[in-house]
């Protein structure tokens, strides 16, 4: 049967904004935290909490509903196969690093799937009230605010965001490093916020221009990806082909040449396994 998508949309803003004072609340002072595929890849109890209130919340409305989500998934056990059924993809707090140290850039990051297709995406700073919201074909919106991705071209005009990742694995690290230094070489400017979901909502939003990362999660760009699109920017693998949730790649940016110019530059890297 059809599913109500203007009312998972109102339950899930709804939802948000209850789990974001709880983030911010806990987000005052520094956090204990528990490491999970490595010393900088950290779990806290509030990520647990989170994810919690939101599947409960959900699924008192629709129990029928699938979950996709970080911390149920790296709980061990669940495998994150992704059917017709509708499935939130849920990223409780995305930028788990900055939260541990109370640097004020984490969010909610929540997709919602039908059929496979992205329906809805949020993405939600409780800290600084930044609200990132799409429903697919009816645009992108910034605190209630339509926006648009910037229009950007030129490599060489561009701010590009990225991050350095929860992995020190080698071989990643020496790619990471490799394409900062190409970056930082090209265009306008580079940055890190800390959170893969906040990076693309700023594409979203037209302050950025350009996000890539390698070894990013479904959780951290299932919302980012829809909010970019909805915005008029472009989502894609980072070596120029279709964008694909559970390869652990993206780039997102404001238009399809620059996109396509990034993928040229990038050193690309596969990370393992995949999320599927
Ligand atoms: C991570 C953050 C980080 C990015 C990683 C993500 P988490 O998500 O977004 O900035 O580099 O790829 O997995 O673990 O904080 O939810």
């Amino acid at each position: 049967d059809s599913v109500d998508l203007g009312k998972c949309f109102e339950i899930i803003n709804n939802l948000v904004t209850e789990a974001g004072r709880l983030i911010a609340r806990n987000n005052e002072t520094r956090q204990e935290f528990v490491c999970k595929s490595g010393d900088i890849d950290l779990v806290t109890e509030t990520d647990r909490a989170v994810e919690k209130l939101i599947m409960d919340g959900i699924r008192q409305h629709f129990p029928d509903h699938k979950f996709i989500g970080e911390e149920e998934s790296s709980s061990g056990g669940a495998v994150n196969k992704l059917t017709d059924e509708p499935t939130w993809i849920i990223d409780p707090v995305d930028g788990t690093m900055n939260f541990v140290h109370a640097f004020p850039h984490s969010c909610i990051s929540v997709g919602l799937k039908v059929n496979k297709v992205t329906e809805i995406g949020i993405i939600y700073n409780p800290m600084l009230e930044q609200r990132f919201t799409a429903r697919r074909g009816q645009g992108a919106y910034y605190n209630g605010r339509r926006i648009q991705a910037s229009g950007q071209r030129d490599i060489s005009k561009a701010l590009v965001t990225s991050e350095f990742g929860t992995s020190r694995d080698e071989e990643k690290m020496k790619v990471v490093n490799e394409n900062f230094a190409k970056m930082a070489k090209q265009v306008h400017g580079l940055r890190a916020l800390g959170s893969a979901a906040l990076n693309m909502a700023m594409v979203a939003l037209g302050a950025a221009d350009a996000n890539y990362e390698f070894g990013i999660h479904a959780w951290d760009v299932c919302a980012g990806d829809l909010i970019v699109r909805e915005a008029g920017g472009v989502v894609i693998d980072p070596a120029g082909g279709d964008f694909d949730i559970m390869s652990r790649r993206v780039l997102a940016a404001a238009t399809p040449q620059l996109a396509q110019d990034m993928a040229k530059v990038l050193t690309q890297y596969q990370p393992l396994p995949r999320d599927d």
